[in-house]
């Protein structure tokens, strides 16, 4: 490259894009607009660090001719038009591995949450509601000893069934591949998402957004769930059809469901708001201080690797075909 390369960074990235100032130049979004903003001004950056907020498609791409890669500071895509950045040869980079252990927590923190009905005590006791202690109030339902149906056994799908074994919960999962050393390890058993979805007391969706997995979880799929089963969901809102659970949750198909991440963030289906047992999150999953700098630091190093004219550490393959 003849000129130092320029690369914008959509939001800042706790200190980290500091490491990118020596060979680049740099210029941080406030994060309010993130890569949006670049549709009405320069078009001459040849990098991106984006957040998961950021929608790249190919009418961003074709703002940006000089654009060879998107460094992406989430493990999820589902936001980038992978085939409009292989098309015109953009790379593109995520943050695998970092985030499992966070998310991992999070996914075990609203199932207890959810079961042991934490939040809605917690409500209780604030609005001067303290229940009077009896034998059969304020029931939840029992985490030791249920049945998780974990769908997807990618790294956080297996860093949850590591957690539900300490629960002493008898684990289920379903995916594309069944890897028999982990499933030796985990002590987990694959079924069919059928199997799963009939057997499991809490079903846990660690999946990724893709095509296949859009509305996975439907009215029929929520219908076929075992009665006063419940759901959790810290993978992506899109694999739910939302109003679907929300109806589930009104008739009293299920027992609760516990959200974190929602089809159309920061917009929360409506319906969702109004049904009744549920806990809901705002995306929180790697919201842990060092979870975060190591996200950042993850999105640099493919920047600089990038820069250097090195493999990427931890590239995102193009689509097939
Ligand atoms: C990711 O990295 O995809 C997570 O959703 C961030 O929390």
């Amino acid at each position: 490259m003849s000129r130092r390369p320029k690369v914008f960074v959509s939001a800042p990235l706790m200190g980290r894009e500091a490491a990118l100032r020596g060979v680049a130049d740099v210029m941080v979004g406030d994060g309010s607009t993130g890569v949006r903003a670049l549709l009405d001004g320069l078009h001459d950056f040849d990098a991106l660090v984006a957040l998961l907020t950021d929608r790249i498609d190919g009418a961003l791409l074709d703002h940006l001719p000089r654009l060879r890669l998107v460094a992406n500071v989430a493990v999820g895509v589902d936001h980038v038009d992978l085939a409009a950045c292989a098309a015109r040869g953009v790379l593109v980079s995520n943050t695998p591995g970092v985030l499992t252990e966070a998310t991992a927590d999070l996914t075990l923190a609203l199932m207890l949450s959810l079961l042991r009905r934490v939040v809605e005590g917690d409500r209780a006791v604030r609005d001067g509601r303290f229940p009077p202690w009896t034998l059969d109030g304020g029931l939840g339902a029992s985490v030791s000893g249920a049945t998780l149906g974990i769908v997807g056994l990618g790294r956080i799908g297996q860093a949850v069934a590591r957690r539900a074994r300490g629960f002493s919960m008898r684990v289920l999962y379903t995916g594309p591949r069944r890897p028999e050393t982990v499933e030796r390890e985990l002590d987990v058993t694959w079924t069919t998402l059928d199997e799963l979805v009939a057997g499991a007391d809490v079903v846990s969706l660690h999946c990724p957004l893709t095509t296949a997995t859009r509305h996975l979880f439907d009215a029929a799929r929520f219908a076929a769930m075992k009665p006063g089963a419940f759901f959790v969901n810290t993978a992506r809102g899109g694999c739910v059809d939302e109003p679907a659970l929300a109806a589930a949750l009104v008739r009293g198909h299920l027992g609760g469901a516990a959200i974190d991440v929602f089809e159309h963030e920061p917009h929360v289906h409506p319906s969702l708001l109004d049904a009744p047992r549920t806990v809901l999150t705002p995306h929180v999953g790697s919201a842990v201080r060092e979870t975060r700098e190591r996200m950042a630091h993850v999105a640099v190093e493919n920047v600089l690797a990038w820069i250097d004219g090195r493999p990427l550490p931890t590239p995102v393959a193009a689509p097939r075909g």
